[in-house]
């Protein structure tokens, strides 16, 4: 047995010759450093049967917002701090690469930007960043509502299909059709692909999935038996999975070679302010294939078409998934999104300038109050409350280039914890999310705790919550919390798609909430979390779908 040893002055002591020796190795080999840091204790047995950011949850509780997880001879640093976070993600970034998480992805994404190299990440993201721009963001909003539309109209047919009346609900997995719906939605926002996976199933579509479990298993499985020289062709379900590569990557260059062949090269400017209206492909492949001064080998260029495809899909299917989770068990929460987007869209659909655009409240008192608020105020609080609770993905992944100085952070020692290079680090989100430190009623779904302001109540290095730091922004980040919650990361390396995302959830369910009521077919209970790189259901988010009775019917926007 391998048991994870504590030298932390509370806790149990147990201990092993087995043990010693190997944290003996473990500070050896990494210059010994982490001696003074808690250490993590714990079978690892403690893994088995359910995921490990939920483990890491309990040993933060136990051993602090820094602290060392021994498995044998390998070593991680475990971060669940803010201050201590910000370090590593953004103030000391170059100082770090993707580590573990590269060697999994390598064989998947290639030099993608999630696990390049920062030789090789920083030329590529001043290329893909500026493709996010507010004109091909106000194009996606279109496809946002027409795939959106697509899962309507199936959910309507069928509850026509099986005859069934107003208040009769049918059974639907919803993750499932999440999934179809963000598959749609990547394929149409990356490469101007229509997968059409919300109506059918096809060999490509199979692929995607295909390849999805592959990176989840090898983000799961200790062993990195895919390594060996001949298990791609001796490993049913590594053969299996260089077949799934080989059709995505044969579709990709296909699409690589028309977009090259109806290149159109211009300025990056020039690309951000063209007719978004009357363009038949707004994809970002469009974009980068125009761009004057990107060019780039078509191998890389599917690798970061290929790392959007896995980037974009299951993290906002998996948003979807827990925001409705989350919405069935608070039913007058429902009710008062519902009653919002009544408000904002009446029957209409949304718009970017749905999503933009603010209302103007007036509040009559004493003294007149013009308070000017963001349409969809309250679903897109619901958005970022479902990140809160289940950030995807749950862990940052790092390891240090060279040694570092960790700040102390909350609770920490005050001079922090030398790390030397070569340091596995896990960044938990989901124990910074849920910090009992930073939140209230932390596990609890409280979609208006965003509304109150909040102040650093003296904690150290931590400058607490302040919206006016991140002035216009329509969705609270990183930055007016300053670390305590990052759904999409910080710094140099967070998300390129974070708005693209956000649009896309807070439509996505506008558009489900205006038409269907939704609850859960069984107790919450049964609907465990097993995780890869996001957060999912184990056997599906089963809730019954019935059409809404009480739609209000209002001025359409
Ligand atoms: C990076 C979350 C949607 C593309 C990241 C990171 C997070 C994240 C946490 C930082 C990873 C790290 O620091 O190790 C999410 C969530 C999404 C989402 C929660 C949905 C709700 C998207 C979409 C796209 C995208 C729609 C593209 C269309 C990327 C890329 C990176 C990234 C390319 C790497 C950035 C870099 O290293 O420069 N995402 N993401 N993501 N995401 Fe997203």
């Amino acid at each position: 047995t391998i048991r994870c040893q504590s030298t932390s002055t509370d806790g149990p002591k147990t201990r092993n010759l087995l043990d010693n020796a190997s944290n003996l190795l473990t500070n050896f080999l990494s210059g010994g450093s982490l001696g003074s840091m808690p250490v993590a204790e714990g079978a690892v047995s403690d893994l088995f049967g359910r995921p490990l950011f939920l483990a890491l949850y309990d040993w933060f509780l136990e051993h602090g917002s820094v602290y060392k997880l021994a498995f044998g001879p390998k070593a991680f640093v475990v971060v669940s701090d803010p201050v201590v976070a910000r370090h590593i993600l953004r103030e000391n970034a170059f100082s770090y690469d993707k580590g573990v998480l590269a060697d999994i992805l390598e064989p998947i994404m290639g030099k993608g930007l999630i696990p390049a190299d920062l030789d090789t990440w920083k030329p590529r993201r001043r290329v893909i960043a500026p493709g996010f721009h507010a004109l091909y963001l106000e194009s996606m909003v279109k496809v946002f509502t027409s795939c959106s539309g697509r899962t309507i109209s199936k959910f309507e047919e069928l509850l026509e299909r099986e005859g069934l009346q107003g208040g009769e609900a049918i059974e639907l997995n919803l993750e499932a059709e999440f999934s179809s719906l963000a598959l749609d939605i990547i394929g149409l926002g990356v490469f101007n692909y229509d997968f059409g996976s919300v109506t059918k199933e096809s060999p490509i579509i199979k692929a995607v999935y295909g390849t999805l479990f592959e990176a989840e298993h090898r983000s799961t499985f200790y062993i990195p038996y895919w390594k060996f020289p001949l298990a791609r062709w001796l490993v049913p379900r590594q053969r299996k999975f260089q077949k799934d590569l080989k059709d995505i990557n044969d579709c990709l260059d296909g699409l690589i070679r028309n977009a090259k062949e109806t290149r159109q090269e211009t300025d990056v400017e020039k690309l951000q302010q063209r007719d978004y209206s009357n363009l038949k492909d707004a994809s970002l492949l469009r974009f980068l294939v125009d761009m004057r001064g990107a060019d780039v080998d078509d191998c890389r260029l599917r690798d970061d078409l290929m790392t959007m495809l896995i980037a974009g899909h299951e993290t906002t299917a998996a948003v979807l998934t827990w925001a409705v989770f989350l919405l069935a068990q608070n039913p007058s929460k429902m009710k008062k999104a519902q009653s919002e987007i009544d408000t904002v869209l009446g029957q209409g659909r949304p718009t970017f300038d749905s999503l933009k655009k603010l209302d103007r409240n007036v509040e009559l008192g004493q003294t007149v109050i013009i308070k000017y608020a963001p349409r969809f105020r309250f679903i897109r609080l619901i958005v970022v409350e479902s990140l809160r609770l289940f950030p995807q993905p749950p862990l940052l992944i790092r390891r240090s280039l060279k040694s570092d100085s960790l700040p102390g952070g909350h609770k920490g020692k005050k001079d922090g914890y030398a790390i030397p290079a070569g340091t596995d680090i896990f960044v938990s989100v989901y124990n910074l999310h849920r910090s009992p430190y930073f939140w209230d009623k932390p596990h609890e779904f409280e979609p208006e705790r965003f509304l109150a302001q909040r102040n650093s109540e003296g904690i150290e290095g931590w400058a607490g919550f302040d919206p006016s730091r991140s002035p216009g922004a329509l969705y609270p980040n990183e930055i007016i919390s300053d670390f305590a919650f990052l759904p999409f990361g910080g710094g140099p390396r967070k998300c390129v798609g974070d708005q693209f995302a956000l649009m896309e959830s807070t439509v996505a369910l506008a558009m489900l909430l205006q038409k269907f009521d939704v609850e859960l077919k069984g107790p919450p209970e049964s609907v465990e979390q097993v995780t890869g790189a996001t957060i999912h259901t184990k056997n599906g988010l089963w809730c019954r779908v019935k059409k809404r009775s009480d739609v209000k019917r209002s001025d359409v926007h």
